[in-house]
């Protein structure tokens, strides 16, 4: 186990209405009230973050949107941008997940642009990377993220590399029910780390935290985050329930 507190991130997709939050966020408060040493994050749905946030406001939950475009303001109908969230409190974005990606046609180039603008309006970027299941049959798989590093970090420089978080999600593992093994998260987030260390230096590649997102479940996150360098996780569908969530954020 290193130094780096844990995070424990729930990306809520497109589920709950702004009732259903307010319901979920209350519970989920009474069932992780006093618990330390990890960092919570509720990823909501644009329509539920201001509500979610009064909620959470005297608790140390933070809370994330799921996308965010790289300019302030524009003619960009359907978009909200990183001064929006910032007003309503929100202190993280997730970035670049492979749904925004394969649907929404998200490249590097924007995500790197979002990047950039996230970390100087202060909230934090949690840059999802991960390859297929063709890519990882290809022997891909290390080209994959390496590129994904390359590219969506390529405005960045290690002070604000050390403040964000980067995401492993391998595609094959969302949703499916299929988790990486703790052995193959570890490779992959190992190697991520080594990039990062040759881009960045050790110093800021050391403090950065690599969540594993994919399949995880209250039954399967003790043996992932015994492993070395997986500092914490990024749920999707076990997030969506305040029970199980709560029991992942207790892992240990
Ligand atoms: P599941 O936990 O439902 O596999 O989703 C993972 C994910 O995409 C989190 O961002």
């Amino acid at each position: 186990m290193s130094n780096r507190t844990p995070i424990i991130a729930g990306n809520w997709k497109m589920y709950k209405t702004t009732s259903e939050a307010s319901a979920y966020t209350a519970e989920f408060l009474g069932l992780v009230a006093g618990v330390t040493g990890v960092e919570m994050v509720l990823c909501p749905p644009f329509t539920c973050l201001a509500e979610v946030r009064r909620q959470t406001d005297n608790s140390p939950v933070r809370i994330a949107a799921q996308n965010m475009h790289f300019a302030p303001e524009g003619a960009f109908t359907g978009e909200v941008s990183a001064p929006m969230l910032k007003e309503i409190g929100v202190t993280d974005v997730i970035l670049g997940h492979s749904e925004r990606r394969e649907f929404f046609c998200e490249n590097d180039e924007d995500l790197a642009k979002k990047v950039a603008v996230a970390i100087e309006a202060g909230i934090r970027p949690i840059l999802c990377i991960g390859e297929t299941d063709a890519e990882r049959e290809a022997g891909k798989t290390e080209e994959k993220l390496r590129g994904q590093i390359e590219g969506g970090l390529a405005g960045i420089d290690a002070d604000m590399l050390a403040g964000m978080v980067i995401a492993y999600e391998p595609i094959w593992a969302i949703g499916t029910g299929k988790t990486a093994t703790p052995e193959i998260a570890q490779q992959a987030i190992g190697f991520i780390r080594e990039a990062l260390t040759g881009r960045f230096g050790a110093g800021a590649a050391g403090r950065v935290r690599i969540l594993y997102g994919g399949s995880v479940k209250p039954d399967n996150i003790s043996e992932l985050m015994a492993e070395e360098d997986i500092d914490g996780a990024l749920v999707g569908g076990a997030s969506l329930k305040a029970g199980s969530f709560a029991q992942i954020v207790k892992f240990s």
